[in-house]
């Protein structure tokens, strides 16, 4: 029997974990669901979910992952016998849709940055100012409506997809954390002096307000569609329900503290996201946007876009900007593809760079329409995010929960050592409250999407 891989470094895993974590969910999606949520009300219940079901979700797949060392449908089968491989099968396709229109996305960031070199984005945004002022609609929303259709959008969908199938057939992992060590401190420092200098702003106060003070009122009156479209985002952004994380456990030394890394990259990613709202929101309610939900998927291009107008020497950070989020674009797409890829390798015996190519090529079609009109996005994105993921994840905590608890405690005390009850308050969180959650979430979710 062939030894299996292993990561080659103690934070290999970490990086590659953070790297599938933090992405477009985080500064693309996260952004434009917040204010299509209400802003501070769709902020609280979005960090409750993460807390309390993101954390005990994120330690099921880790468990299942280690346990198993296999790809997610052998894990499933593995441990709950044939019948599960339809679950698994459901991951795959899971997989395909939201990569299909991740790509897409992601080749907006190219754009984006590119536009850095070819000039100040004030000068850009000038072009669009005629026909801002007729529509009445800010320049930067008309820029963003024409960048994100048509051959522009298909060119940079096909290039995004390009690169992903290229790293992951050649398997070129080194590349990767070291992109992910770069890029995530990167992140940071730029999300955070983007801050410092959106405080600066006249109507800053507004945005803190619309984004930092719930109304209680509101998220009681608004529940059933709050819980669902956290839950979506909670996972989505955590990479979670499709079986990534079991995927980049399976290759993990007995020796990780699981609760430990858990929590640091559910610390990583949720503070990027944080961050990004606390520059977004302030910068439209600057640039007089006062409904910040109407800037659907292109909210953080306005908001940037107008921001890197402004700033002297905007067009500089602006492209550092959509570069690095473009960079960390792939290390997710990479782990979606990785999955993918990983099944028909383990499950049908082909090749890596032909499953890798095979796979991607088939995604990648998929992500045309979105290139065409953004109400397929809408589709992809509102299936993978509301339903899919959120039934994977019910999927995960009834298998351990339920079926097969006993190993689940066991995996999680090494590198822990003894639980104790912690253990069972564990496992019987996931076992009822977590799986009532879920289960409503679920339901919500599809009567949302149909
Ligand atoms: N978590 C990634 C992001 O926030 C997206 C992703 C979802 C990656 C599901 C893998 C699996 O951008
Ligand atoms: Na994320």
């Amino acid at each position: 029997m062939v030894e299996r891989e292993t990561w080659a470094t103690r934070t290999g895993f970490i990086l590659a974990a953070v790297g599938s974590a933090v992405g477009l969910g985080n500064i693309w999606r996260f952004p434009f669901v917040t204010g299509e949520g209400g802003g501070a009300a769709f902020l609280l219940v979005y960090l409750l979910f993460v807390a309390l079901v993101g954390f005990p979700a994120i330690l099921v797949e880790f468990v299942v992952g280690r346990k198993t060392k296999r790809n997610p449908v052998g894990a499933l089968i593995e441990l709950g016998g044939d019948a599960w491989k339809y679950v698994g099968g459901i991951f795959i396709v899971t997989g395909f849709v939201i990569l299909s229109f991740y790509s897409v996305v992601a080749g907006w960031f190219i754009r984006y940055f590119l536009e850095g070199f070819r000039g100040s984005y004030s000068s850009h945004l000038a072009g669009y100012e005629d026909a801002a002022a007729e529509a009445g609609e800010p320049a930067a929303l008309l820029m963003f409506g024409d960048l994100s259709v048509g051959l522009d959008a298909f060119f940079f969908h096909t290039i995004f997809m390009a690169m992903t199938i290229g790293v992951v057939a050649l398997g070129i992992r080194q590349g990767i954390e070291l992109a992910v060590k770069v890029m995530v401190p990167a992140i940071v420092v730029l999300l955070i002096g983007m801050a410092v200098w959106v405080f600066t702003l006249p109507d800053a106060g507004a945005g803190y307000e619309y984004y930092l003070s719930p109304e209680f009122g509101v998220i009681a009156d608004n529940w059933m569609g709050l819980l669902p479209a956290a839950a979506g985002q909670a996972f989505f952004t955590l990479s979670l329900g499709m079986g990534v994380m079991i995927t980049y456990a399976s290759y993990l030394g007995e020796d990780r503290n699981l609760a430990k890394d858990g929590t640091a990259i559910i610390g990583f990613d949720t503070g990027i996201a944080f961050l990004t709202g606390l520059v977004v929101f302030p910068i439209f309610f600057s640039a007089g946007i006062t409904e910040p939900g109407d800037g659907g998927p292109g909210a953080i291009f306005v908001s940037m876009t107008e921001a890197f107008a402004t700033i002297s020497g905007g067009h500089l950070i602006g492209l550092l900007f959509f570069g690095t989020v473009a960079i960390a674009a792939l290390s997710s797409a990479i782990s979606l593809l990785e999955v993918v890829t990983a099944y028909v390798i383990d499950e049908k015996g082909v090749e890596r760079w032909k499953a890798a190519l095979g796979m991607g090529g088939v995604i990648y079609l998929l992500g045309v329409p979105v290139t065409y009109d953004l109400i397929f996005l809408d589709l992809l994105d509102g299936f993978a995010d509301g339903v899919l993921l959120v039934f994977g994840a019910l999927m995960l905590v009834i298998l351990v929960g339920w079926i097969t608890p006993k190993f689940a405690v066991q995996e999680l005390e090494k590198g822990i050592g003894d639980l104790g009850s912690l253990g069972t308050v564990w496992i019987w969180v996931i076992r009822l409250p977590i799986l009532v959650v879920l289960v409503v979430s679920l339901s919500l979710g599809v009567m949302d999407y149909v």
